[in-house]
C-alpha cells in the first residue's frame, strides 16, 4: 500500500491564514503590526531565493518586513552595528540573519548580538537553553514546522520512537528536543543518528517517526525504513537533470519512488516540510510581537 502524502504547502496555507487573522487582531485591539527584518550577507542564489520567499511569506500576512543586503566583504561590525539598530527599533520584533555567513563573520557572534527576544529562528543560547529545559521561548522554524505536520496529520508521537538523522544545530538538534519535551506533538523517545554511526540501518529500521535532515540526496532508501513509519524529508538537494529547463532538479534525502511503498505516511519533496519553515518564521514573528513568550 502506499504512504499516505502529507501535503506541506495545504497546511502551510492553512498556517498561514490564522496567522494573518491573529495578526489583524494584534493591530486592531493593540495597535502592534508584527515587523520582520532580514539581514542577508552575499550572493549565494538559494539563500536570496529563501530571502525573497520569507519577504513575500511576511507581505501576504500583512507584516511590516525590510531586508537589508550587504556585500560579501562587509565586516563583522558592520553587521553588529545593523542588528543593534534592529534590536533598538520598535517596529521590528524578529530579526533573521540568513545563514550561512562569509567564513570571515563568526556566525554563533552575530546569533548571540541578536536580543534574544527578536532571535525569531530560535538560535539565540537563552532559546536554545530554554527548549532543552521546556521553558517557552522562541523555537527553530523547520522543527516546529515537522512538529505541526505530524500534529495535523494525525500522527501520534507520544511514545512513539523518532529516529532523526542528522546533528546540525538548525534541524536535527532542535527536532529531537522538541519532540521529546513532554506536551502536545512530543513526548517521543527520540534517537539522534549521524554520519559516525555506521550502519544507520540497525537504528532508523526500528523509527515509527523517521525524519531524514543530514543533506544527502535520495539517501534513504526503502531498506532503512520499518513498514508503515512516517517519513519526514527535510532535505533539499540540487542534483543535476539534463531534461530540466534550469539543468537541475531538487530532491530530499529520501528516495521518495522506493519509500513511498513502504511508508505509511511521506512528505514530499518539494511541498513538504520547506512551505512550513515559512508559516512557522510567520507564527514566530507574531509571538514576538504579541510579547507574551518571556513572561517568567
Ligand atoms: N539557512 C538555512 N536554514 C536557515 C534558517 O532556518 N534560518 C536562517 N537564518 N538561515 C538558514
Amino acid at each position: 500500500m502506499a504512504a499516505s502524502i502529507i501535503d506541506g504547502r495545504a497546511i502551510a496555507d492553512a498556517i498561514r491564514g490564522e496567522v494573518r487573522q491573529a495578526s489583524d487582531r494584534l493591530t486592531s485591539t493593540r495597535g502592534i503590526t508584527p515587523g520582520l527584518a532580514f539581514i542577508l550577507v552575499g550572493e549565494n542564489p538559494a539563500s536570496q531565493a529563501y530571502v525573497r520567499m520569507k519577504g513575500k511569506g511576511c507581505e501576504e500576512a500583512g507584516f511590516y518586513s525590510v531586508t537589508e543586503r550587504l556585500h560579501e566583504s562587509v565586516s563583522e561590525g558592520e553587521v553588529l552595528r545593523m542588528i543593534d539598530r534592529f534590536n533598538l527599533d520598535p517596529r521590528i520584533h524578529g530579526i533573521l540573519v540568513q545563514l550561512p555567513l562569509p567564513p570571515h563573520i563568526r556566525e554563533a557572534r552575530v546569533i548571540r548580538a541578536i536580543d534574544f527576544k527578536k532571535d525569531v529562528d530560535g538560535f539565540h543560547p537563552v532559546n536554545v537553553g530554554r527548549l532543552v529545559i521546556g521553558r517557552p521561548c522562541l523555537r527553530p522554524c523547520t522543527p516546529l514546522g515537522i512538529q505541526e505536520l505530524l500534529i495535523r496529520s494525525g500522527i501520534e508521537t507520544a511514545g512513539r520512537h523518532v529516529v532523526v538523522i542528522g546533528r546540525s544545530n538548525i534541524v536535527g538538534k532542535p527536532v529531537a528536543n522538541l519532540l521529546l519535551q513532554k506536551g502536545k506533538g512530543a513526548n517521543a523517545v527520540v534517537t539522534v543518528v549521524h554520519s559516525a554511526a555506521g550502519d544507520l540501518s540497525r537504528f532508523t529500521l526500528q523509527a515509527d517517526i523517521l525524519i531524514a535532515a543530514m543533506g544527502r540526496a535520495r539517501f534513504v532508501t526503502a531498506g532503512m525504513v520499518k513498514e508503515g513509519a512516517a517519513v519526514i524529508d527535510v532535505g533539499i538537494n540540487r542534483i543535476s537533470d539534463p531534461t530540466a529547463k534550469s539543468g537541475y532538479r531538487i530532491v530530499g534525502d529520501v528516495d521518495y519512488d522506493g519509500v513511498c511503498p513502504k511508508a505509511g505516511h511521506i512528505t514530499p519533496v518539494p511541498g513538504g516540510v520547506g512551505p512550513m519553515t515559512i508559516a512557522m518564521l510567520l507564527g514566530n514573528t507574531l509571538s514576538a510581537a504579541a510579547g507574551t513568550l518571556y513572561d517568567d
